[in-house]
């Protein structure tokens, strides 16, 4: 028998047969004694998830809008203290163990559950990988892998005792799904959070909790400039330095016509005040249009059009 009929005919048995171990999920989510869902989203201070966080207070979740530094949310902060909408400014730093149990400790000690989490704290590395120092590339995937990993194992065992389990937001990146010049290190990092949350969907659906990955286009924020880059960038020296020219200069071009943030964080909403979520959202014309025009190309015509789009 071949692999594909072996595969088939585990995956048929597993299907028709009741595991009678298995919970029940229950759909819609309940609420904590304060009468809100709550919702912690990671990255707050600016962009995605400062929209998210407001958009997610605004519809009425109690929401954690987690930051790296508190000293630079001073907007957050404002809101928060003027008390019209539910939201609390917590420290959270996702490449810290400390910081994100202390974070998570906290939360659920006030509010005994968590229903929504949104991983949207990351950055952009851009530059050749051989520019690239190896510290550089092991903290891309520090913050961008290792962070949402991190505060999910948190938030796992809170969801899966709740009856109604939870909701998990994965925020990658059209980069996440298409590789661009320069940005190999990026891309990597959220190609592993795509292939990490697609397997992860088997783990935790038996718990209630449902995974959704979140695939931005150029979105109007503050990610270029904090976005960091080797000094070789604009070093003459480096090999490198003609073509990364190019894609720094099309990339603030492209940065023009973004996608308001809010927009994002508008998807963001619907993924989690869905019953049954897609696994993946994309957002932006930009993100929509070449992921559907990758798929119907070859590797060949794909690299050809990169190339004369970003370095010719
Ligand atoms: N903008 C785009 O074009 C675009 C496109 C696709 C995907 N994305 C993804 O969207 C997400 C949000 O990006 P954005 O566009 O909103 O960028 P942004 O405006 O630069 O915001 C990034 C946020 O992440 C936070 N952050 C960075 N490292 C952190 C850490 N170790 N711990 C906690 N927070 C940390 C930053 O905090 P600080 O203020 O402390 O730096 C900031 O609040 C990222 O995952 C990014 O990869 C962005």
């Amino acid at each position: 028998m071949d692999i594909y009929k072996v595969l088939m005919s585990i995956l048929w048995r597993n299907a028709t047969t009741k595991d009678k171990n298995r919970p029940v999920i229950q759909l819609g989510m309940s609420k904590n004694s304060t009468g809100k869902k709550i919702a912690v989203v990671t990255g707050s201070s600016n962009g995605m998830g400062f929209e998210t966080s407001l958009l997610l207070a605004k519809y009425g979740f109690h929401t954690y809008a987690t930051v790296r530094n508190p000293r630079r949310a001073k907007a957050l902060k404002d809101i928060s203290d003027k008390g019209e909408l539910p939201i609390q400014v917590i420290e959270l730093d996702v490449d810290s163990d400390k910081s994100v149990k202390d974070a998570i400790d906290r939360i659920y000690k006030e509010s005994r559950r968590i229903d929504v989490l949104v991983n949207n704290a990351g950055y952009s590395l851009l530059g050749a990988l051989e520019d690239l120092s190896m510290d550089q590339v092991k903290a891309q995937f520090e913050t961008n892998l290792f962070g949402p990993i991190r505060v999910m194992k948190s938030v796992f065992p809170i969801m899966r005792k709740q009856r109604e389990g939870g909701t998990i937001v994965n925020v990658s990146s059209m980069s996440g799904r298409l590789g661009f010049p320069f940005l190999s290190a990026y891309a990597a990092s959220k190609f592993a959070i795509e292939g990490l949350t697609e397997s992860l969907v088997y783990e935790t659906q038996p718990f209630g909790i449902k995974l959704v990955l979140i695939e931005p286009g150029i979105t109007k924020t503050n990610f270029a400039e904090n976005g960091r880059s080797p000094d070789t960038t604009v070093d003459a020296s480096s090999p490198y330095t003609s073509l990364s020219q190019k894609i720094l200069k099309s990339a603030s071009t492209l940065m023009e016509t973004a996608t308001p943030p809010e927009e994002v964080a508008k998807v963001i909403l619907k993924a989690v005040t869905t019953d049954n979520p897609d696994l993946r959202y994309r957002t932006g014309n930009d993100a929509e249009q070449m992921v559907e025009a990758r798929s119907a190309m070859s590797d060949r015509e794909w690299q050809q059009l990169i190339s004369q789009q970003y370095l010719a």
